[in-house]
């Protein structure tokens, strides 16, 4: 149960190596914090250390995205060991390279299962936990690739735009249970994932977005963009003419 501060008991972080969501976690614990959940495909990996203090406990937990059949049980199991959920966040994801997907449809619906199926079953059985219990907090890392496709990561872009409108429909289906989604939408982050690549507009840090997250997540916003102003870039940019919108550097 979150205190009268919003801070919450119970923290579970689904890709629990993403440097995201690991930054969303740095700002969500507090003292309040008493279980921090890591799951992830390599649990030995997930420096569970970081997270320690006094009285909390940590728990790396193996967890894969793409074995959809398990994340039912997966949600039980986590509330049977450690009572209810107050936040969960579901930051796993993977962006491939769109010129090995043109040349590999495997590959490419792979990226897609993890990105979207995966968040999508797990996402209802934490749903499903939440309106149980009556509270509780689901965290969707969708991302500004979602808002319009383009031709240099379209595989990436289509399924974060499946996911950002599975999560908004589902905040809208939680209306009155307690329960609660917050959907963040990060531009371009110098994380693991974007290593090497060139940087984007208004590029920032796992940091920035841990903190921008957090403050949304507590004050139960439905849509957290990263950074603010990236909202009003996609508001236009959605709206540029297709051969204008072809033609740009992005
Ligand atoms: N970086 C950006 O520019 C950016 C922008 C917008 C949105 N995002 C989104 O933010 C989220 C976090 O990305 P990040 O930047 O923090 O990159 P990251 O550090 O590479 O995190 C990606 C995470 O996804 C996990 N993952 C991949 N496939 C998985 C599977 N089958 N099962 C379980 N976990 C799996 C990875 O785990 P392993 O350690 O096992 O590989 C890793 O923890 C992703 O959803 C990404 O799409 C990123």
């Amino acid at each position: 149960m979150q205190n009268a501060l919003q801070e919450p008991q119970t923290i579970v972080l689904l890709g629990g190596t993403s440097e995201i969501g690991r930054a969303i976690v740095d700002e969500l614990a507090s003292e309040a914090t008493r279980t921090i959940v890591l799951g992830c495909r390599r649990p030995e990996e997930a420096h569970a250390e970081h997270y320690a203090r006094d009285g909390r406990e940590i728990v790396a937990e193996h967890f894969d995205a793409a074995a959809t059949e398990n994340h039912e049980s997966f949600i039980r199991r986590m509330v049977a060991e450690h009572g209810d959920l107050d936040v969960v966040i579901v930051a796993f994801g993977v962006l491939g390279d769109q010129a090995d997907f043109d040349h590999d449809p495997t590959a490419a619906a792979a990226a897609v299962h993890v990105n979207y199926t995966g968040a999508v079953t797990v996402s209802l059985a934490v749903a499903a936990q939440m309106r149980r219990q009556g509270h509780g907090q689901l965290v969707v890392v969708s991302s500004v690739a979602g808002e319009r496709a383009r031709s240099s990561n379209y595989v990436y872009g289509s399924s974060k735009a499946g996911l950002d409108a599975f999560a908004q429909g589902l905040g809208d289906a939680l209306q009155g249970s307690g329960a609660s989604v917050t959907v963040i939408r990060p531009g371009f982050v110098h994380s693991r994932m974007t290593r090497g690549m060139k940087s984007a507009p208004f590029a920032t840090t796992p940091r920035v977005v841990g903190e921008l997250a957090a403050e949304g997540i507590r004050k139960g916003r439905h849509t957290v963009w990263t950074p603010g102003v990236l909202r009003y870039v996609f508001m236009i940019l959605r709206h540029v003419p297709r051969p204008i919108f072809r033609r740009l550097p992005i």
